[in-house]
């Protein structure tokens, strides 16, 4: 298949809608988790131009980086820590609108001002990693981002 997204230039709903096939598509009958990783990071930064998007993988009691795109970003984070590491502990996601506000929040840049973090589970509800996205805006993200995210999440 072509590796170039169609994408339109409507509001973000209408974005995910178009994006989300297309990412199963590209994902779908490809078993290496990295490279899907590499891709889903690579779609979401050329659909939405967040500031940062990517992975951490779960590794014995603490996230460890894994494929992203933007700057560069803390290697680990420890379970409870930070925004990541909440969303870890509690398998919960996490909308951070001013990340000023959330104690603990680890500023890999200083230019990030809110935050989602998803949890990526298994079948037995077990955290296995997460999908951080930062903005360099406050307010950037709503539950129409948390319900395509965790959808697109559920394809791994
Ligand atoms: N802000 C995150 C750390 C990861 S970076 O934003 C890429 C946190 O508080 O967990």
């Amino acid at each position: 298949m072509a590796e170039d997204l169609c994408i339109s230039n409507g509001g973000k709903e209408e974005k995910y809608r178009m994006l989300l096939p297309q990412i199963k598509c590209l994902i779908e009958g490809e078993d290496d988790l990295i490279a899907n990783l590499a891709n889903i990071a690579a779609a979401l930064k050329e659909t939405f131009h967040f500031f940062w998007v990517g992975f951490y993988l779960v590794k014995g009691e603490e996230l460890v980086l894994a494929p992203f795109q933007g700057p560069v970003a803390c290697t680990r984070i420890k379970k409870g820590r930070g925004v990541c590491g909440k969303a870890w502990e509690r398998a919960e996601i996490l909308v951070v609108p001013d990340v000023d506000a959330f104690p603990g929040h680890i500023a890999c840049s200083s230019l990030s001002r809110s935050e989602i973090v998803l949890p990526l589970l298994c079948a037995k509800g077990e955290v296995w990693g997460v999908l951080d996205v930062d903005s360099e805006n406050l307010n950037s993200f709503d539950e129409v981002d948390a319900r395509f995210l965790q959808e697109l999440c559920s394809y791994l």
